[in-house]
């Protein structure tokens, strides 16, 4: 298994009296500019440290939080379906944007190896705890497979893949993450792709389905509190990370799924007029009682976005794979 770690490195240098230690400037930047703006917003992309990539393996195992098993459930059944549409027997580079710890992947990964498929997975996460363990995990589960792990952003991955692995390409976006970007952010995401991509390859992408209004908001605000806890530990990691001093107790998790907009959004509150200091920063914000930051939109789908998505994207609905209860959807797009 070949490993390949490409971790972060526009960390500061440690000041002269070594009293700051080294931090993720783009974290930084990107924290003071959210703060900045009305209303305050962080990205989702910091969800996922070390402690946020555990809490979200917890929030898959809930009762409440169908995306995960529904989706495992469509890879399980549609597996040798799903493989045939890569064309196995033809070397192809097996990319997963947003891998985490790839559970679901895992299905597809053995099935591949199964009818004897070339191909090689390069797993890509911003996270580099998630990549670190996806590729010990696989070493020992899946050893016949050549694994390529890339730490860092979609693009930054996608940019180097194109310059290292100019082969045929299938990447999967799966989880429903493609639903986490701001309104039409979506759009321009699978148009970016689009530019990396050549006629032969294909996307399978994780779309959620609009459904019950009510299954989804519990899917966001689970009875045990793990949600709320996944959604806090942004405010935890900017106090481990940037020397903030946030009191996590001062802050509420609120979320709420609109039909209308088929988006949930989610938010961390302010439970009190507050300023926090970011001692690494030299940098502080005030919060207003009841102000939010927003955290994380998850949209919802239905049959005729996702195709018309694909459509504006340069992409050709090739294969729709979805449950009983049509909770979910496994879109395979080919490039027109
Ligand atoms: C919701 S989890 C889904 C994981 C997996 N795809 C699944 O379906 O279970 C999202 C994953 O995407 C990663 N991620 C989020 N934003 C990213 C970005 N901009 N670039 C690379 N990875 C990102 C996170 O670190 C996390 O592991």
């Amino acid at each position: 298994m070949d490993l390949l770690l490409n971790p972060n490195t526009n960390a500061t240098p440690e000041t002269e009296s070594g009293t700051k230690p080294a931090f993720n400037t783009e974290f930084a930047d990107d924290v003071k500019a959210g703060f900045a703006g009305s209303p305050k917003t962080l990205s989702s992309k910091y969800f996922y440290d070390g402690a946020g990539s555990k809490l979200f393996q917890q929030i898959m195992e809930l009762p409440e939080y169908y995306p995960t098993r529904t989706e495992f459930s469509i890879l399980k059944k549609q597996k040798a379906e799903i493989i045939n549409f890569f064309n196995p027997s033809d070397f192809f580079h097996l990319v997963e944007l947003g891998s985490g710890d790839g559970l679901k992947t895992k299905i597809l990964l053995r099935q591949l190896l199964q009818a004897k498929a070339r191909f090689e997975y390069i797993p890509v996460d911003i996270s580099g705890d998630a990549i670190n363990q996806l590729q010990s995990a696989l070493s020992s589960e899946l050893p016949d497979l050549k694994t390529v792990g890339f730490t860092g952003d979609y693009f930054k991955a996608l940019h180097w893949l194109k310059r290292n692995k100019p082969g045929r390409k299938v990447v999967l976006f799966l989880g429903s993450n493609i639903g986490n970007f701001e309104d039409n952010g979506d759009l321009k995401f699978l148009q970016e792709i689009r530019k990396y991509l050549s006629p032969q390859d294909k996307i399978l992408v994780g779309f959620d389905l609009q459904k019950d209004p009510r299954v989804i908001r519990q899917a966001y605000d689970d009875a045990s509190g793990v949600t709320a806890a996944f959604n806090l530990n942004l405010l935890k990691r900017m106090n481990r990370e940037l020397g903030a001093n946030f009191e996590p107790e001062q802050f509420e998790h609120f979320t709420d799924y609109d039909p209308i907009a088929g988006v949930v959004k989610s938010y961390l509150v302010s439970k009190r007029n507050q300023t926090v200091t970011f001692s690494y920063l030299n940098h502080t914000v005030s919060f207003k009682a009841w102000e939010p930051i927003h955290t994380e939109n998850s949209h919802k789908y239905s049959v005729d976005m996702i195709k018309e998505l694909g459509r504006k994207s340069g992409f050709e609905t090739e294969q729709l794979f979805t449950d009983e209860q049509h909770y979910f959807a496994d879109v395979l797009f080919r490039v027109v």
